[in-house]
């Protein structure tokens, strides 16, 4: 098999990013935007030692859930893997492929609104408009409407698209309970108040305070949270209140609770009525002003955020709840939950992958429930929510 190889091939499966995967001899061979059951005629791109990314040539015989795009930019941008089959069947890929990996009945759910959901977007500029950069070629994509990303975004975007934006490099947008935030990272030469639109209610640049409210506030169930352009906060506002929850059930009661990997402190929040007190760490410093102020926003009086690296969490909790980034726990958070005595360990993870490799780590505990949650519809990801509960000697 050489790069540039073409052949026509049955796709005999999809994995949960959404590609078709199909077999040559003892090749795997992974094809973006094709479905279980298809023919395909494919191009070799990327040959590894067992394994072959392929792009997709022509569909010979389609599957009956395929459907058209409802997105024009859908194959060039990279931001979306599922727009080719309908939200049901692109579920149906999701769980499966989840219980396939965990051998685990998981209590599956997905959000309601499949596009639109997005409360933030991150955009470079190339030749002086606006793009996203397909993940895997980096090629830019000159969008003016993106099916995930808020509509007011996509109305910023376009406002945009009226300016020579030459001299900026990156534009985040974020629109919190129906404000908008931008944050222009550009040379301190652009004129950022000659492209100032009056709708925007909170803008940085290169991520100093230049106008309008220094930061947002969201509303969420009975809770207020404050946002820095650089904190983290959860992208689908639905989605959010749906894995918190979750996360309250497995969690339960008790005495004290760690909120590890903590963000703007919104779990540790979330959940404080039901512990005596509460700890949320978090590495990045904007998040942690978020949350000192989260918790003055909200009068909750039995919780405090420190500044630090999850690695260097020490203490005894009785409940402890890991929301980690996408590359998963450290070695020494791993090490330092199997070595804990909290009665359960709730792990909220963004990737099955590093959450698979961790919690074979993690064996002082067993499963106890599964959840996963579809908070990022038409995308290849997938939220999950693992209840952990310390074996008896
Ligand atoms: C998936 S987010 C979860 C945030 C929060 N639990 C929420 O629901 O909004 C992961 C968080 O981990 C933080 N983080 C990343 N590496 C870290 C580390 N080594 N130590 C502590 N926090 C870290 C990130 O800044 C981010 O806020």
């Amino acid at each position: 098999m050489k790069v540039n190889d073409t052949y026509e091939v049955r796709i005999i499966d999809n994995d949960i990013n959404g590609n078709g995967i199909a077999r040559i001899n003892n090749f795997v061979l992974f094809i973006p935007f094709c479905l279980k059951g298809e023919e395909v005629l494919i191009k070799v791109v990327d040959i590894k030692k067992s394994y072959a990314f392929c792009d997709l040539v022509n569909i010979i015989k389609p599957s009956l859930d395929r459907c058209d795009s409802v997105c024009a930019f859908y194959e060039s941008c990279g931001g979306c893997n599922f727009l080719h089959t309908n939200y049901d069947y692109e579920n149906f890929i999701k769980k499966s492929n989840l219980e396939r990996m965990f051998g685990y009945n998981i209590e599956y759910y997905s959000a309601e609104d499949d596009l639109f959901y997005r409360n933030k977007a991150t955009f470079h500029v190339k030749d002086g408009k606006l793009c996203y950069y397909n993940a895997s070629s980096h090629k830019p994509c000159f969008i003016n409407e993106c099916k995930i990303a808020n509509e007011k975004i996509n109305y910023f975007v376009n406002y945009l698209s009226g300016f020579n934006l030459t001299g900026i490099f990156e534009v985040m947008f974020r629109v919190i309970s129906g404000k908008v935030m931008v944050n222009f990272i550009c040379n301190e030469s652009y004129d950022i108040k000659s492209i100032i639109n009056e709708d925007f209610d909170c803008v940085y640049v290169n991520n100093e305070h230049f106008f309008g409210e220094e930061y947002l506030i969201d509303k969420v169930g009975r809770f207020k949270f404050s946002i820095y352009p650089n904190s983290f906060y959860q992208v689908n506002p639905e989605g959010m209140k749906v894995i918190y929850n979750i996360a309250k059930k497995y969690a339960g009661k008790g005495d004290k609770l760690l909120d590890l990997y903590c963000g703007t402190g919104t779990i540790g929040i979330w959940l404080s009525k039901n512990f005596n007190s509460a700890v949320g760490y978090e590495i990045n410093e904007s998040s942690i002003k978020n949350a000192i102020i989260n918790k003055e926003l909200n009068n909750i009086n039995n919780i405090e955020f420190v500044l630090g690296n999850a690695s260097s969490v020490k203490g005894e909790y009785d409940v402890i709840v890991v929301d980690p980034p996408r590359s998963g726990l450290s070695k020494e958070v791993r090490e330092f939950l199997n070595s804990s005595s909290a009665r359960r360990i709730v792990y909220i993870s963004c990737n099955p992958f590093t959450l698979q490799r961790d919690l074979k780590c993690i064996n002082n505990y067993n499963i106890s429930s599964f959840s996963a949650f579809n908070m990022f519809p038409r995308s290849g990801h997938v939220e999950c929510v693992v209840l952990l509960e310390i074996k008896k000697e």
